[in-house]
């Protein structure tokens, strides 16, 4: 059976394309989807790629990832710094967990300075622009060698 990574992502990233393009970049979502998909494939992994606004639904994600994945890659975006929900998640899985961001929140307004995906994270890829998913795809694969 072919083994999947889940690439999850969180509030308001389906508006990537024209969302503060001089932050976030050109691309749009499904942009990123087919670079994803398209990486995956070549290295003979599926892809199961899922954005939502609502927390409850990555919380769900993450479970089904659990079930079925053999890594996650999260941009929780906004709930990053926010929800107890996505960590507590998070920290019931037993595959590597990685932390992606398309900005770099540590340089960004102090709010962005606290990550609650990077505790139970096996680590974090920020501010390489939308690359930051294709680094972590690499990072994900790398560490299920
Ligand atoms: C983001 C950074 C977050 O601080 C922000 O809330 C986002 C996007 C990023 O990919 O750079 O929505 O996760």
């Amino acid at each position: 059976m072919i083994k999947t990574i889940y690439i999850l992502n969180g509030p308001n990233l389906n508006l990537l394309g024209t969302r503060e393009p001089e932050i976030y970049g050109a691309a749009t979502l499904t942009d990123i989807e087919d670079a994803c998909a398209e990486k995956c494939k070549a290295a003979g992994y599926g892809l199961s790629f899922h954005q939502s606004n609502i927390e409850g639904e990555i919380v769900d994600q993450i479970q089904r990832a659990g079930k079925d994945g053999v890594a996650v890659l999260i941009n929780a975006a906004a709930y990053t710094h926010t929800s107890v929900a996505i960590y507590d998640g998070l920290k019931t899985l037993s595959i590597p967990v990685i932390e992606v961001h398309i900005s770099q929140p540590a340089s960004r307004e102090s709010f962005r300075q606290q990550s609650f995906i990077a505790p139970v994270a096996t680590g974090s890829i920020s501010g390489f622009g939308t690359n930051s998913y294709l680094l972590a795809i690499d990072a994900a694969i790398d560490s299920l060698k």
